[in-house]
């Protein structure tokens, strides 16, 4: 396997405090990984600071994406590589509808009519998760997700709050993110990812490499994502 993304000593800030305090991270190409915590502990802004959001500053060490530095790189320049993330809390974006976002996003010329499959045929015309429910941000991002197609994929909590039927939905999506279903057997794409879950619901459509466990800033276990799932729900963090 060839390594995708190598994080060495991360620290960063998020409103002015240390959040992210030396994390070490490396994603294989085609890898899936868990990552759980409590609420807190700088699961989004290690997502944010992956991604490339000015809501994190990096102090020190560094992220390597497809061997090349990222770690000062715009947000822009990290998707254009290939990382594509699926946010906890996404902004309203007003005065952009979201079929013109999915469309930019997508080299495929026929993505608005995938919007159907997504339950959101109907919100194409709308500005960006104005007014959208909580399940519908979710459908929403992973549509524009899907059109950016990336090779490293960011989900921040993919299922939480999203009622039963539309989980299926969405654990449907994420998997068809990760695997080419077009033969008689699923096969793993070469995408790499890192998803944060706190049910691990997720679990139930996609295999996982491995889980991580972050407490206070930093990557203190990991193994197994069922095991570490199983041990957590018995006995907590450990708080
Ligand atoms: N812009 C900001 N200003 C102030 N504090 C921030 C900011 N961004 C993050 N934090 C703080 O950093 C800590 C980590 O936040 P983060 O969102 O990364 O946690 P998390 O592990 O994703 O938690 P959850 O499971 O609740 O989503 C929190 O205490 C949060 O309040
Ligand atoms: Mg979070």
């Amino acid at each position: 396997m060839a390594e995708m993304l190598k994080i060495d000593n991360l620290h960063a800030d998020a409103g002015g405090r240390e959040i992210l305090r030396g994390v070490d991270l490396t994603v294989e190409k085609g890898e899936t990984c868990v990552l759980f915590g409590p609420n807190g502990s700088g699961k989004s802004t290690l997502l944010s600071a992956i991604m490339g959001y000015s809501t994190c500053r990096i102090t020190e060490g560094s992220i390597i994406f497809k061997g090349q530095d990222i770690t000062h790189l715009g947000v822009d320049e990290r998707a254009r590589l290939g990382i594509g993330m699926m946010m906890q809390r996404p902004p309203n974006i007003f005065g952009v509808k979201l079929g013109d976002l999915v469309k930019a996003a997508s080299r495929n010329p026929g993505i608005l009519d995938e919007a159907d499959n997504f339950k959101m045929g109907n919100f194409l015309e709308r500005d960006i998760n104005v007014g959208f429910s909580g399940g519908e941000i979710k459908r929403s991002e992973l549509l524009q997700l899907t059109a950016q197609s990336p090779e490293f994929l960011l989900l921040d909590e993919p299922e939480s709050g999203v009622d039963l039927e539309n989980i299926d939905l969405i654990g449907e999506k994420v998997k068809s993110l990760l695997y080419d279903e077009s033969g008689p057997v699923s096969v793993q794409k070469d995408v790499s990812s890192l998803i944060i879950t706190h049910t691990g619901q997720i679990l139930d459509y996609i295999g996982a490499d491995h889980g991580y466990i972050m407490k206070n800033g930093k990557i203190q276990f990991c193994g197994k994502p069922l095991d570490l799932l199983r041990d957590i729900r018995q006995n907590g963090y450990g708080e």
